[in-house]
């Protein structure tokens, strides 16, 4: 199979010592923050570390450390419950290196009380009772590390939430409040590496240079609790051995023999995935519900993992999510105030019915945060680059080119961009600012850049245009329909109708306040504002602008113009109406009586 990625040698070296020298990658990461290589790296080696055991209760956790510590020094353990009909408890051990890790698996043996299913060697084991009453020698509890009882998955509930956030002491600390206990936690994250190796032992026999790699909000550092994980499975065999050293050393004359693959590249890619998916379903520990998504523009297999209650979506070709996921991942670590305010506009949209879990009609997630990304570019004092600033900071070695010719290089480093923020709005400031530029942003004919930091002119009619990052001829947000754009565009006003009166006037003895009262279900929020003044001066330039967008999506019905110059007047009367419309209901008179 094809690599998907072709770097620089020294940028194969510094993968590979990332992520499969037999050291901890700590001593590899820089002083300061960790870039996102460096974090992925950590987290593979963690992985590679740990197994999964399957227990009665916590109560086994003694013994069960007692247990495994024959095969190395256990640094660290964590319970967890995944709930189906009864509770079912897991310990997950962390050992100091992988080799013990891997010790503890080769000791495994085959459960001989199942009369059917092939054995799978794997970190995901099950505990059993002593045979004969025999048990390890037992060590006093001072020496055994404690266990850890944390959630990886489960998300926090909602009555808890909603209590946090009333005693919070203003807004801005009910948006650190909700990005601090809605977000993925640190097992969280470590399970979906756990998958993610999964996979990849399980096909290491055939493809010992293959990855699965996490990307998507598992990594990114905009997941929460219970958030999908997007894996993507990558076959380098270009990366050659193992050594770096190989990787500048003279090429092998023995090369391995290798099957053709007469078919086009796409209908070979969902052949492998159906493969693979088979593959999964059929004997792997854990995985259950497997869907096969091959016609899919990206082919995805979905399953379910139950020893860690995770819904996966395992790609084949789509590495540009992978390098959209680190733009994302430096964007915020870039200012702590990018992901709290992500986070509160994500759960704001969820409230009020804008996104949804499943893929549709409507806005996703990482459109979504796109938005935000966008609005935080685009600030008079912005607090993020460009991407098109971070793409001409890029050195030699942040050189990245997908198997179809996709350009991913960006600087790495953001010291190398030289960008500061002056920008010192509070989060409740930039919550509100968010609303009120989106309430007056131009969909109708604008498109949003982030590669650029400003809108563009729309190349299209799609409701909704974002320019894709990295594939800058594509739509992000392509499958939203004019009728989603429109509802955005509603919330995002009365979103920022409630926020304006929150902040001005926050009475914090209420039951309800502050971000709470923006998370209200529409049915339940205030009377919106649109229903009244609003609407007539929002459905004129609407109805105006829905027909422009009809004439030119539809040319049977289209006015067509014989003189250009006649067509460029109407067209500079309609700009010229359009932006009057605005400065009306923009203007404080209208924006006063609205509400
Ligand atoms: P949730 O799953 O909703 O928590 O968010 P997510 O960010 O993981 O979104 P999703 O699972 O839909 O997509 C996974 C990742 O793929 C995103 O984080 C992006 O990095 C990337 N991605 C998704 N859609 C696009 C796209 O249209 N273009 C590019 N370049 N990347 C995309
Ligand atoms: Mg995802």
């Amino acid at each position: 199979m094809n690599s998907l990625v072709r770097r620089s040698a020294h940028q194969l070296s510094r993968w590979r010592t990332l992520c499969t020298k037999p050291g901890a990658p700590e001593a590899a990461a820089s002083p300061g923050k960790p870039s996102y290589e460096e974090f992925i790296g950590h987290q593979q080696w963690q992985a590679r570390c740990s197994i999964v055991v399957q227990v009665s209760s916590e109560k086994s956790y003694p013994e069960l450390y007692n247990y495994c510590s024959r095969f190395g020094e256990i640094r660290g353990a964590q319970h967890y419950c995944v709930r189906q009909d009864e509770a079912l408890h897991y310990v997950l051990l962390e050992y100091a290196t992988p080799d013990e890790a891997a010790a503890a698996i080769g000791a495994g043996v085959t459960n001989g009380e199942l009369t059917s299913g092939v054995p799978v060697r794997s970190p995901f084991l099950w505990f059993r009772a002593a045979g004969g009453g025999r048990k390890s020698a037992k060590l006093a509890p001072n020496q055994v590390p404690q266990l850890l009882s944390i959630d990886g998955n489960r998300q926090v509930e909602q009555g808890h939430l909603l209590e946090l956030l009333r005693s919070a002491q203003g807004i801005e600390e009910q948006v650190q409040l909700l990005h601090e206990h809605t977000r993925l936690n640190e097992l969280g994250i470590r399970m979906r590496f756990l998958a993610a190796l999964q996979v990849e032992q399980a096909i290491a026999g055939m493809f010992p240079a293959a990855q699965a790699q996490p990307f998507g909000s598992s990594v990114n550092g905009f997941g929460r609790m219970g958030c999908d994980l997007d894996l993507i499975l990558r076959f380098d065999n270009d990366m050659g051995g193992r050594n770096p050293a190989e990787a500048t050393a003279e090429p092998s004359r023995l090369v391995y023999h290798t099957k053709e693959n007469l078919s086009n590249g796409r209908s070979q890619t969902q052949r492998h995935m159906e493969c693979f998916g088979d593959m999964l379903h059929l004997f792997l520990p854990g995985v259950c519900h497997v869907r096969r998504i091959l016609q899919a523009r990206v082919p995805i297999i979905k399953y379910h993992h139950e020893h860690l209650d995770l819904e996966v979506d395992l790609s084949m070709s789509n590495l540009t999510g992978f390098y959209m996921s680190e733009l994302l991942y430096m964007f915020g670590e870039m200012d702590a105030r990018v992901r709290p305010l992500t986070f509160s506009i994500r759960r704001w949209a969820q409230s009020c019915g804008l996104t949804n879990p499943s893929p549709g009609r409507w806005i996703s997630n990482f459109s979504l945060t796109c938005l935000v990304m966008f609005f935080l570019q685009q600030l008079r004092q912005p607090i993020l680059p460009t991407i098109g600033a971070l793409a001409k900071a890029a050195q030699p070695k942040d050189s990245r080119l997908t198997e179809d010719g996709i350009n991913c290089t960006f600087a790495r480093d953001v010291e190398r961009v030289g960008f500061r923020s002056r920008n010192q709005s509070s989060l409740s400031e930039l919550l509100l600012q968010f609303f009120e530029f989106y309430s007056q942003f131009d969909f109708h004919n604008r498109a949003i850049s982030l590669n650029e930091g400003r809108p563009l002119s729309k190349p299209d009619h799609s409701a909704m245009y974002i320019v894709n990052p990295l594939e800058q001829l594509l739509n992000v947000s392509k499958n939203v329909s004019l009728e989603e754009c429109e509802r955005l565009r509603i919330e995002v006003r009365n979103a920022a109708w409630i926020l304006e009166s929150e902040v001005e006037n926050v009475d914090r003895q209420e039951l309800s306040w502050g971000l709470l009262n923006l998370f209200k279900h529409p049915e339940k929020a205030v009377i919106r504002p649109n229903m009244f003044f609003k609407p007539r001066m929002v459905e004129v330039s609407d109805l105006f602008e829905e027909k422009q967008t009809k004439e030119a999506s539809n040319s049977s019905s289209a006015i067509t113009y014989k003189s250009s110059s006649v067509r460029q007047q109407v067209q500079s009367i309609k700009a010229a109406t359009r932006s009057e419309l605005k400065q009306l209901q923009n203007s404080p008179k209208n924006r006063r009586s609205s509400r």
